[in-house]
């Protein structure tokens, strides 16, 4: 198990190459069984949620290949319709793959999903929806089992617009018989990068980004070398970091408008901003000013993935903030460990209270999730003295080369076996 050593106090500034998106290439792992041609997504970043992704395919029999950062899929002799729980318990993402193997077996076993500790996560909105394209379902010490005769495109309403939910039944549907309409469907830009996928590889899917997606089901679809979008999260908690150290930064690769409501946000803290094509530019001078109000929402709300980040922001700012989190039940992990640093925040069910102090001190701080570890290193960056960040497991499923990104921006960050 690794640590960082953090030297907090240390202005940040120069530019990062952002990753592909982690929640972009997660579903194109699971779309790239939909064809038994070779398919190759380009760039996917080296993040461990990948290389489980990878395993999870190798468990069904593909033939999967790393040439650097590119991946090639080969699923000609995928033959195994079954997930063991040793990979669905690391990873939510797995359940995309119910949709991908009932499009191509007909059939799915796959055990319960994991993933981060951070609420509930149930998988509801998934199960009626496949039910609905006429798949019979079971479920069995702790296992779904999945089967159909045929899949057919339906008419499906999501009660919440569910990310996770949206992609499956997409899966689902390109080559289910007939047309199916989703309405109430997520929003988010990696969904606009799965229908691109999908309709590079022959698919008829159109209407990804709004809340009608609509999906008429075709015979066959072929291979495909993609190269997915850039990870926006990863770009928000490169600019929350320089917003909490000061200084100035680029992220590159990733355009405004897909955190559009952080950058709205980070404008209120004091930050000067500004971004262009798919650069974005972040400048702090100044002690900032504490968000009023946030409210974790759908795309395009203030993303839930980047609300541990910006909760640790707003720890030293001027005032005070309220910080709500209406997606996940137990997002708060990172707080005890925040305060561990001197943060003042009282948290009352869904709702955070960050109460502006001068400046958090170094600790020993624990990681409980992959954006709350996330939101911990950003304290320690800021913090006066040193800090050790411990549990780096969560952080390395969504991040890669952190301290090397870090360091190159003027951070003091090693990282240590334990
Ligand atoms: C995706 O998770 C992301 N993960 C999450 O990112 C992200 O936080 C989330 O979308 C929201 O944007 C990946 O894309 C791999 P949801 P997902 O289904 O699909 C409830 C990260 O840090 N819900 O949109 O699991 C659910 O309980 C991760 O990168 C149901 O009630 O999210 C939650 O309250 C964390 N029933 C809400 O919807 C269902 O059947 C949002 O979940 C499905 C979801």
């Amino acid at each position: 198990m690794d640590k960082l050593i953090i030297d907090g106090g240390r202005r940040l500034c120069g530019s990062v190459e952002i990753q592909s998106a982690k929640n972009a290439v997660l579903p194109l792992f699971a779309a790239a069984v939909l064809t038994d041609q070779p398919v190759t997504i380009r760039d996917a970043p080296a993040i461990t949620d990948a290389l489980c992704m990878a395993q999870i395919l190798r468990e069904l029999g593909a033939e999967v290949r790393f040439h650097g950062a590119d991946v090639t899929v080969d699923s000609s002799d995928a033959h195994s319709h079954e997930i063991s729980s040793a990979l669905t318990g690391e990873l939510r993402s797995s359940v995309f793959m119910l949709g991908s193997l009932l499009t191509r077996f007909r059939r799915a076993r796959i055990a319960y999903p994991g993933g981060c500790d951070i609420g509930l996560r149930p998988i509801d909105l998934h199960l009626s929806a496949l039910k609905r394209m006429g798949v019979e379902i079971a479920e069995r010490d702790g296992y779904i089992l999945c089967t159909c005769d045929r899949l057919r495109g339906a008419e499906i309403l999501l009660d919440f617009p569910s990310v996770g939910a949206t992609e499956n039944i997409l899966l689902a549907a390109v080559k289910a018989e007939g047309t199916t309409v989703l309405s109430g469907a997520a929003k988010e830009p990696e969904i606009v990068d799965l229908q691109n996928f999908l309709n590079a590889m022959g698919a008829k899917v159109r209407g990804a980004g709004t809340d009608v997606v609509t999906v008429e089901g075709v015979k066959e679809l072929s291979g495909v070398d993609y190269r997915p979008m850039k990870d926006r999260i990863e770009a928000g908690t490169y600019l929350i970091a320089c917003a909490i150290c000061g200084g100035e930064i680029e992220v590159r690769g990733v355009r405004g408008e897909n955190i559009g409501s952080l950058l709205h946000k980070l404008r209120e803290n004091g930050c000067k901003i500004h971004s262009k094509n798919d650069k974005i530019y972040l400048e702090s001078r100044s002690r900032l000013r504490c968000n009023r109000r946030i409210e974790t929402m759908p795309f395009p709300g203030f993303p839930t993935d980047l609300q541990a980040q910006t909760t640790a922001l707003n720890c030293t700012c001027e005032g005070c903030a309220v910080i709500v989190e209406n997606l996940f039940e137990t997002r708060f992990k990172h707080v005890p460990e925040l305060q561990k640093m001197g943060a003042d925040i009282e948290v009352k069910g869904r709702t955070a209270i960050v109460r502006g102090v001068p400046r958090l001190h170094g600790a020993r701080i624990v990681a409980g999730d992959l954006r709350g570890g996330a939101a911990l290193v950003l304290a320690a960056l800021g913090a006066e003295g040193t800090s050790e960040v411990l549990d780096l497991s969560h952080i390395d499923r969504g991040y890669s080369d952190l301290q090397y990104k870090l360091k190159n921006l003027g951070a003091e960050v090693r990282r240590v076996r334990v």
